[in-house]
């Protein structure tokens, strides 16, 4: 396991590069990349052999404005195009909460969980949420392990192999490998 010095952006190239090189031992041959703007998207695209297959799991459309989406459509074009897939979805550790957290206050189940994997990083909470939306949009089996790679606001630092669940049966994610997360400390 790598630990990286800060959490960043910065470690996005070496992450890819660790998550690729894991992802092309497992018979899935599947990363998923947490990618907001496309930038990380794009560096998997360029650095992933041809027979690797790319999942990215994009902010919920309205994330930061109402009906805005900050994926870059010229992006996604271009992974779909490659074969790849592109996903947009409700985010499976906060979703509604969220709404019920800044109108009411107060903490609720899927936000403490997403706050106790954020006791890794950031990045590993983000890894495990995008495993969640891809086994629930049908583009991971649970039965299978993948690479996903997640980070801090932007770019990734994490890169974690799962057995994905759906978000109906959470639990039954397992954490099998952390390939590297910044030490957090
Ligand atoms: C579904 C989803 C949830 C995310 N949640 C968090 C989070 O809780 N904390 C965090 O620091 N970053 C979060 N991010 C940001 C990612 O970890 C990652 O840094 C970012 O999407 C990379 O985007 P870029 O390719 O535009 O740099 C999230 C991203 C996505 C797509």
């Amino acid at each position: 396991m790598i630990l990286f010095k800060k959490p960043g952006e910065k470690n996005t190239r070496e992450t890819l590069e660790i998550a690729v090189k894991k992802a092309a031992t497992l018979p899935s041959k599947k990363i998923l990349v947490a990618s907001t703007t496309g930038r990380s998207a794009k560096i998997a695209l360029d650095i992933a052999p041809d027979d690797l297959k790319i999942v990215t799991i994009t902010h919920h459309t309205g994330f930061e404005e109402p009906d805005i989406q900050e994926f870059d459509e010229g992006i996604k074009k271009l992974l779909e195009e490659r074969g790849h897939r592109v996903l947009t979805a409700t985010h499976a550790l906060s979703a509604g909460e969220r709404c019920l957290r800044k109108k009411f206050g107060g903490i609720y189940p899927l936000e403490i969980i997403a706050n106790t994997l954020r006791m890794f990083s950031e990045g590993v909470k983000v890894a495990v949420e995008i495993s969640l939306m891809a086994a629930d949009a049908g583009l991971v089996k649970t039965a299978e392990l993948i690479v996903a790679c997640g980070g801090t606001g932007s770019g990734l630092d994490s890169a974690v192999v799962i057995k994905p669940a759906n978000s109906s049966n959470l639990f039954d994610l397992r954490i099998v490998e952390i390939l590297c997360m910044p030490q957090n400390f």
